[in-house]
């Protein structure tokens, strides 16, 4: 039994198919599927969005506090979490890099994700990008896609700015006006922006489209980090999973149901390579499978 079956079965306490979601896989068989979608979009609008970040922000991020909220943060004495996002960011970066870049389209955009409120994106999308950002040889882009309840900002102390969705909306707003610098070098923020009634249409939108296509290939070096909604509570996060490469699913062991996360799974059956990223086991749960607290799994549809 893989780990993630046996964290599904200790999920509910059911019997569970898990055969049915839980297979491995690494391949990209639907690609086709996504790059119809953006080439038809490509092909319409031939204005490539200008990703120039010359002139940009820096925001000082106060790293202490990061680190006493459990963060990965540099400089941390939080070596076991720090140790924990080394291993989780290992497929994501592999997959993103690795040699021919395993035939994954958009590899290097990453979106991360759960069936429900509360289930750790946030906590994620900030400690991977922490962890990936520590390379020196990395850049990491953190992209807060939770428009309608965005935490990036507020978790690292940046002062309300333009974000994404200024940038989706407006004519006049820059990438260079939107891109926070912070005092890791390697490591960029995009706020999510105010609030806005027609945020879902702004995220499916040929600009935004453009946007991800243009920071995949432009910035191919780059890792892209989304956080965004949860897939059960509003259609963003499935609107965004068609753009990126990857999807981190996080399931709150213990908590979230089987039927639940088999729910989001099915949105997510376009996406090329999905994760299962189990978030918040105990610890003296069952050390053997869970190691330090966090596991993965990989499947199919
Ligand atoms: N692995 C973890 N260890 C310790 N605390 C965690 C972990 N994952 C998440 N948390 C904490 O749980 C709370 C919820 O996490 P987080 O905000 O990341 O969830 P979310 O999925 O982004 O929620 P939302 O859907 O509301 O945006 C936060 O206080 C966060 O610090
Ligand atoms: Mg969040």
């Amino acid at each position: 039994m893989s780990i993630i079956e046996k964290a599904l079965n200790k999920s509910n306490n059911e019997e569970i198919e898990v055969n049915t979601i839980l297979t491995c896989k690494s391949k990209v068989t639907n690609e086709d599927n996504i790059s119809v979608v953006t080439d038809d979009i490509i092909n319409t609008n031939k204005v490539t969005p200008n990703l120039n970040d010359d002139k940009n922000i820096v925001v000082d991020i106060d790293w202490k506090r990061l680190s006493d909220l459990g963060f990965a943060a540099p400089g941390s004495l939080n070596t076991e979490a720090i140790e924990e996002y080394r291993n989780i960011k290992r497929p994501l970066v592999n997959n993103a890099f690795g040699n021919g870049h395993n035939g994954i389209a958009r590899a290097n955009l990453i979106l991360i994700t759960s069936s429900l409120p509360g289930e750790g994106k946030t906590f994620t999308a900030i400690n991977l990008a922490l962890s990936i950002a520590n390379e020196r040889d990395k850049k990491v882009l953190l992209i807060d896609a939770d428009v309608a309840r965005p935490s990036i900002s507020k978790v690292l102390g940046i002062n309300d700015s333009p974000g994404l969705i200024e940038y989706l909306d407006g004519a006049d707003i820059n990438f260079s006006d939107i891109i926070i610098k912070t005092s890791i070098p390697g490591l960029g923020v995009i706020p999510a922006g105010k609030l806005h009634d027609y945020s879902t249409e702004l995220l499916s939108s040929n600009k935004m489209a453009l946007f991800v296509e243009e920071l995949s290939n432009r910035y191919p070096d780059r890792i892209v980090i989304f956080d965004s909604p949860p897939l059960l509570a509003a259609t963003q996060g499935e609107v965004l999973a068609r753009l990126v490469g990857q999807v981190v699913l996080v399931i709150e062991a213990e908590k979230t149901m089987q039927n639940v996360v088999m729910e989001s799974v099915a949105k997510l059956a376009t996406c090329d390579v999905v994760l299962a990223l189990f978030n918040k086991t105990k610890r003296n749960m069952d050390i053997n499978y869970y190691g330090y607290g966090y596991g993965y799994g990989q499947y199919a549809h």
